[in-house]
């Protein structure tokens, strides 16, 4: 894989930020562009633009053949057995609310449990906390051990007669922990239970198939994988599609409309209501391209190189301590560096063109069963070398400099 050449395609590295090449460590939070991307869009909407799924001039026939060209990508690429599978969203946060709604709508009663972890970022507590007030559910947490994961042994200690869904994290955006997804699906089926999978960090780092995993659900970020903000995925079993009901009403989504009753349009349409994110679904296309053009092996590969010695050169560094050491681990490295606040670690790398995160990272009960208000985190992605590793080791020594720190 020549990195050079594919940091090339991304045009935000041609620019310097505050005079210094920029080191992007936070692509867990959202992933550069590649300009086939930008282009996309721009090409689209000078060229080729019209709503989707309506009109049958040339312009939205068209268009709604590109539309669905991107759906078949996906099915594609997460080896999905049917197009209809592939729900288009805003972004996961919206993939998670439209199950936690309709699932919870229909199957959810007084008493019964959501299981979740404790590694769960804010996208996939929340919705489901809601249904703890219009439903009276309650909500479990499989504990997260001090590796930074959660076991597959957890999740069965924590499965009771009232669990009604387990809803996973397939990578922790904060310890980089793996999940066991394909064991975890294997359990709670045997025990009659779905399992929703927030994808969001898996989808643009791991090699997917849906149809090998068995999960009920899946919810993808459109933005983390190379690709517009505004676009995200929902992988459902077609059985979940047909079975429950629609999430928003609008155009779009029926068949017919009768002052006395409305029914509802065929799939994927019955979840897609309203004006969709033409240009974006058009442009998420191209990296769907991009990522099957250098190869998920070999990504996956690249980013175990990266974080290998990220872990290796961060761990050998006085004062940093990196949060979690779990077995099957992705690239993102979560870390605080006693006595200096993780903001400020952000502030002083910032200085030196080294873009992390710092704060809770949408996982606040993480954060406080950590006991920490907030960390520090570098997250890498396709584009990132060994060079970028040192200079945000270099950059935490500069800002250890400025706090007497050995
Ligand atoms: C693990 C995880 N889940 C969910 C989300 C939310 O995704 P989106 O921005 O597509 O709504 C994020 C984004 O930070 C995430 O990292």
């Amino acid at each position: 894989m020549n990195i050079d050449q594919i940091k090339k395609e991304f045009p935000i590295f041609d620019n310097k930020v505050q005079n210094n090449d920029l080191v992007y460590l936070d692509s867990a939070n959202s992933s550069q562009k590649p300009r086939i991307v930008i282009d996309r869009i721009y090409d689209f909407y000078s060229k080729e633009f019209s709503n989707v799924g309506r009109s049958v001039h040339y312009l939205a026939v068209a268009a709604t053949n590109l539309y669905e060209q991107t759906r078949t990508s996906v099915q594609k690429y997460i080896n999905a057995s049917d197009k209809n599978e592939i729900v288009f969203t805003k972004g996961a946060t919206e993939a998670i609310n439209l199950v936690a709604n309709t699932f919870g709508q229909k199957y959810l009663d007084e008493g019964d449990e959501v299981l979740i972890t404790e590694l769960e970022h804010h996208s996939n507590y929340v919705p489901w906390h809601f249904l703890r007030k219009s439903k009276k559910i309650n909500i479990e947490f499989a504990e997260v051990n001090d590796q930074g994961e959660v076991t597959l042994e957890e999740i069965k200690k924590k499965i009771t007669d009232r669990t009604k869904i387990i809803c996973v994290t397939h990578l922790s955006n904060v310890t980089g922990a793996i999940l066991p997804i394909k064991e975890i699906v294997n359990f709670a089926h045997s025990k009659g239970i779905p399992v929703l999978v927030d994808g969001c960090q898996g989808a643009p780092h791991l090699k997917l198939d849906m149809q090998d995993l068995d999960c009920d659900f899946y919810a993808i970020s459109g933005h983390k994988m190379y690709g517009p903000t505004g676009i995200g995925v929902l992988y459902a079993k077609k059985k979940w599609l047909e079975d429950l009901p629609p999430y928003q009403g609008g155009g779009g989504m029926i068949r017919e409309v009768k002052k006395k009753g409305i029914s509802y349009g065929e799939l994927p349409n019955k979840y897609e209501a309203g004006t969709m994110a033409t240009a974006q679904v058009i442009a998420f296309n191209e990296s769907i391209k991009f990522l099957e053009k250098i190869g998920i092996e070999n990504i996956e590969k690249h980013e175990k190189e990266l974080l290998d010695y990220a872990v290796e050169l961060l761990g050998k560094n006085n004062s940093v301590n990196i949060i979690g050491n779990p077995k099957n681990k992705g690239g993102v490295i979560s870390f605080t560096i006693e006595g200096i606040h993780p903001h400020d670690i952000a502030t002083i790398l910032d200085e030196d063109g080294v873009a992390i995160r710092a704060g809770h990272h949408c996982c606040q009960i993480l954060h406080e069963k950590l006991g920490l208000p907030a960390t520090a985190r570098a997250s890498f992605g396709v584009y990132n070398t060994i060079d970028d590793i040192d200079q945000l080791n270099k950059s935490i020594n500069n800002c250890k400099k400025i706090f007497n720190l050995k």
